[in-house]
């Protein structure tokens, strides 16, 4: 099945056609490490976060995450996009073990990760908490979100929904100030030619998750898209596959994909681990075409097939 996976993928350049092809996974939440979970986390958010993975480790398998990167290794993307949720506790043993996981994809400059609220359990709101894990959150030195990487044509602008939240809350915040560099990274005259994917964790849409797993300044968020435009956005965190859109200027629509957990099995509340291959082709002066296969778990085979395939625009 992977040769006929590869060959409607196949990749192919002349003078005047540009493909640029993105894998989407998210929430693979890593098993934890032993030590992952100390004696000073009894007194932390950890130990609900805790008694919740026993309920959800029996869903949330390696091999079937394994499965899945063997798959997207196959199809070779010239960059992957994981929207967040490494970890479980964020406990620093998890932290580095994700860290060596994302060293395992590839070279660092052609993965980005946008963190999850899992990934940001407790602890400090500093802008170097995610330090470990620099290289795979933009190019740079600027440690401020969003992050951004401009490759063949295409602006990758990292968002980070990730905080820190009260005890059965997972919610997510981007700030006013973050959200004010977003509306100058998207007005910036500089980026206005590229095709721009915005990575988020927490979904940009009203109603796709609960409202204690909601992004609190989602209105503002979508009104500066509405304003300055953006080509397609990416979350996780739902562990569903969501294909929507949100209102851009002058009444386009800007679609918005999640993708289930990459590590489900699919015997819980959820889907099955899914990725998705997103392949933005441009054609000189033709309107850009954004290809998408759905990749995931054949029930039957536990392998890896096509689940299906649609074309955004
Ligand atoms: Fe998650
Ligand atoms: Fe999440």
């Amino acid at each position: 099945m992977i040769s006929s996976f590869a060959s409607f993928m196949a990749k192919k350049r002349d003078s005047d056609l540009s493909i640029f092809r993105i894998a989407h996974l998210s929430d693979p939440h890593l098993p934890p490490p032993p030590g992952a979970f100390g004696w000073r986390d009894i007194v932390s958010k950890r130990l609900l976060s805790r008694i919740a993975w026993r309920r959800k480790q029996k869903e949330h398998q390696p091999w079937v995450l394994a499965a899945l990167i063997a798959d997207i290794k196959a199809y070779a993307p010239d960059h992957i996009a994981i929207t967040g949720d490494l970890t479980n506790f964020a406990s620093a043993v998890e932290i580095e073990a994700a860290r060596q996981w994302l060293s395992g994809l590839g070279a660092t400059d052609s993965v980005t990760l946008s963190p999850g609220n899992h990934d940001a359990l407790v602890g400090a709101r500093t802008p170097d908490r995610f330090a470990v894990w620099s290289a795979w959150l933009g190019d740079g030195d600027d440690i401020a979100f969003p992050r951004l990487r401009i490759r063949d044509g295409v602006a990758i602008i990292n968002l980070c929904s990730a905080i820190p939240t009260a005890p059965h809350l997972a919610t997510g915040r981007l700030g006013d100030a973050q959200l004010a560099r977003l509306e100058a990274l998207l007005a910036d005259p500089a980026h206005r030619d590229l095709f721009r994917v915005v990575l988020i964790h927490h979904p940009p849409l009203q109603g796709a998750v609960s409202r204690r797993k909601s992004l609190e300044d989602l209105d503002a968020l979508r009104a500066i898209l509405t304003r300055q435009s953006a080509d397609l956005v990416l979350h996780g965190h739902a562990h569903e596959s969501l294909v929507a859109a949100l209102p851009g200027p002058s009444g386009l629509a800007i679609p918005v994909l999640g993708v289930p957990s990459a590590s489900a099995l699919g015997k819980g509340n959820h889907p099955a681990a899914r990725w998705h291959a997103i392949e933005i082709t441009r054609t000189g002066s033709a309107p850009v075409s954004v290809r998408v296969v759905a990749r995931g778990l054949d029930p039957e085979t536990g392998q890896p097939a096509e689940l299906g395939r649609y074309v955004l625009a």
